[in-house]
């Protein structure tokens, strides 16, 4: 968590690094602050709030002009958010500033010493300790910054990444990773230092991400000098060249992102399986999957660690992996697997599914993963993140930049890749037949149009977000591939709106959660055409019969759920297995709505942030 920017070059940094901060606070959004070196001092303005506060502080205060500077937008871990610990520190002399995304974890030990050497502390984080431990080394042992923070770095037990200037050598930027992300914008004459690629996007094309205990010098207008924290051997940097462009990155006339996202499902689904789905040759193309086929082959399970709404995606595909590849398929919490001991084999193969694919507990889970010698597949989003670099093998999602926090187009690609994957590996062993394999492609490039279709409900289920916006609780209830769907609507209900939204396959019902049914009780039910259709008619009378009121997501044209329910949405009809990607839709949708007519924040929602780097 936690989002950094720093820049070295000749424009003014003041402004780059603001609009960098406002792309970044999907990634933390408590305090905020900027350090710019300005005629042989530093400059500071931070504060507790939003990047919006920081620009309202600096424009009070006055802006400062500098051509280096760093920024941070923080999601607190050590220390509540309030002024003192919003970053930038300065350490004691007042000379170094730093911004940090991480935690040391043993930084309570180092701030003993420090005290006991006269350091003192104004906040109660621990990069405060960090930027004092880096001063006392480069004092005591006499040392550029770039050797003390290799030396400092080498002393801490944590996750971190760095940005830290000093105010007697303001010609360089030392930045260093380790377990939260990096990448350094390589302009002309000028650098740019950021969590993602969005703060610079506008400025260069060209990045450099950090890997894992490398840190860098980035000197201005010359280069950047990248080393290995443990082993101080010197790195040739890889300079990528980046597909995304400023349009994705902005709201592009929605009023949030979260809706932006929802809409942009039908492009993202196509954009996943382009190129990858071949209906005239007959094939699935993967290479992540092709190179490794033997691998998938021969598993005798697959287990598929993930959480939140990646975790939700993965129980979908557990569905579709089962049912086309008959093989059985595990799918856990990464964070209570890293922690719980498992079962794992050379004959299993793990799939860790992430947007963000820096998600701390999954990537934990596939270090373990790999340890236990079992062969781990990612599916990602973000290009080169943490998870990707870590896996064995992968197959990117390619559903563009997701910046509200509440995930929604990730969802729906994630269930294409690994449907695609099933599809793939259901093909090769002989489990589906020839015409099976190609009546779901065939019905896989129907789905944006539907997903299309099924957004012009919008305005309808907005109507019924009006109805239910005051509500304090709420019900969702699916079966089979559309119980994952119930508990993603849950999730979004509540991560967004904060009501407390539950969801439960409808079988359970009977089995506790009934008692909760009222004439107050929204309950979301999907009853889609065809699986245990029947069987939800009949959850559906149960709650009607105790007075709920039903909001049911129905396959067009439906009859007996119309009857029963107060409100009906209608998707398109599909293929069971893919209905998840067209029943899911309304579901955002509502969330979304609800949440605006609370006048909650819908892309920054309360407590969370979009990539949780920390366990
Ligand atoms: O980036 P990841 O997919 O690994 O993130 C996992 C969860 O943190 C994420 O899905 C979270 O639950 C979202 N806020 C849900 O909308």
């Amino acid at each position: 968590m936690c989002g950094i920017v720093g820049y070295i070059g000749a424009r003014e940094a003041f402004p780059v690094i603001l609009k960098g901060l406002e792309r970044l606070e999907y990634r933390g959004y408590d305090s905020a602050g900027i350090a710019l070196y300005n005629k042989g001092i530093i400059e500071l303005c931070k504060t507790k709030g939003k990047v919006a506060d920081l620009r309202a502080k600096a424009d009070k205060e006055g802006v400062v002009n500098g051509s280096i500077g760093i920024g941070h937008t923080r999601w607190a871990t050590h220390g509540e958010p309030n002024d003192q610990n919003a970053h930038p520190h300065y350490s004691n002399s007042g000379d170094l500033a730093i911004i940090h995304n991480g935690i040391i974890e043993n930084y309570a030990s180092i701030k003993e010493a420090l005290i006991n050497r006269g350091y003192e502390f104004h906040s109660d984080t621990d990069t405060e300790v960090l930027v004092n431990l880096i001063e006392d080394v480069k004092t005591n042992e006499n040392v550029k910054l770039g050797k003390a923070v290799q030396i400092a770095l080498n002393q801490v037990v944590g996750a971190y990444a760095i940005a830290v200037f000093d105010r007697t050598k303001p010609d360089e930027i030392v930045v260093a990773k380790l377990g939260s992300p990096l990448a350094i914008g390589v302009g002309e004459d000028e650098f740019f230092i950021a969590s993602d690629a969005s703060p610079f996007i506008e400025y260069t094309n060209n990045a450099i991400y950090l890997e894992d205990e490398q840190m860098a010098i980035v000197k201005r207008g010359r280069d950047v000098r990248v080393r290995q924290v443990r082993s101080d051997k010197p790195v040739n940097p890889y300079v990528q060249e980046l597909k995304m462009n400023l349009e994705q990155i902005e709201k592009g006339g929605y009023d949030h992102f979260m809706l932006k996202e929802i809409y942009e499902q039908p492009e993202a689904i196509k954009d996943t399986y382009r190129g990858r789905l071949r209906i005239n040759d007959g094939i699935v193309k993967m290479a992540g999957v092709e190179d490794n086929l033997g691998k998938f082959l021969n598993a005798k399970r697959i287990i598929i660690v993930a959480c939140g709404t990646s975790w939700h995606a993965g129980l979908v595909a557990e569905y579709i992996f089962e049912e086309l590849m008959r093989i059985p398929v595990e799918v856990e919490y990464a964070s209570e697997f890293r922690y719980r001991n498992p079962v794992i084999t050379q004959d299993d193969v793990v799939i860790a599914i992430s947007q963000s694919g820096e998600t701390a507990d999954t990537l934990a889970a596939i270090k373990l993963s790999k340890e236990k010698g079992a062969f781990v597949f990612g599916v990602c989003n973000v290009v080169g993140s943490s998870i990707s670099r870590e896996t064995h093998a992968g197959a990117y999602t390619h559903a563009g930049p997701e910046i509200g926090v509440a995930s929604t187009k990730a969802f729906t690609t994630q269930i294409t890749v690994l449907t695609l994957i099933a599809l793939k590996l259901a093909k090769s062993t002989g489990k589906i037949t020839h015409s099976e394999f190609h009546n779901y492609l065939a019905e896989l490039e129907t789905i944006p149009v539907k997903v299309q279709e099924t957004l012009k409900t919008d305005a309808h289920v907005a109507t019924i977000a009006d109805i239910y916006k005051d509500a304090t609780n709420c019900l969702y209830l699916g079966r089979g591939y559309n119980f994952p769907v119930a508990l993603e609507g849950a999730l979004k209900l509540k991560e967004i709106s904060y009501i407390h939204a539950e969801g439960y396959p409808a079988a359970e019902m009977k089995h506790g959660p009934i008692a909760l049914i009222d004439e107050q009780m929204p309950v979301v039910v999907i009853a889609t055409k065809k699986g245990h259709y029947e069987k939800v008619v009949s959850n559906v009378q149960e709650i009607k019969s105790r007075k709920g009121k039903i909001i049911a997501v129905v396959t067009q044209g439906d009859k007996d759920v119309s009857k029963l329910a107060d409100h009906v949405i209608e998707v398109p009809e599909t293929h069971e297995l893919l209905t998840p990607l067209l029943t899911t839709i309304p579901l955002q949708l509502l969330s979304y709505h609800i949440a605006v007519m609370r006048g909650c924040n819908v892309d920054q929602p309360r407590n969370l942030a979009k990539s949780v780097t920390v366990e």
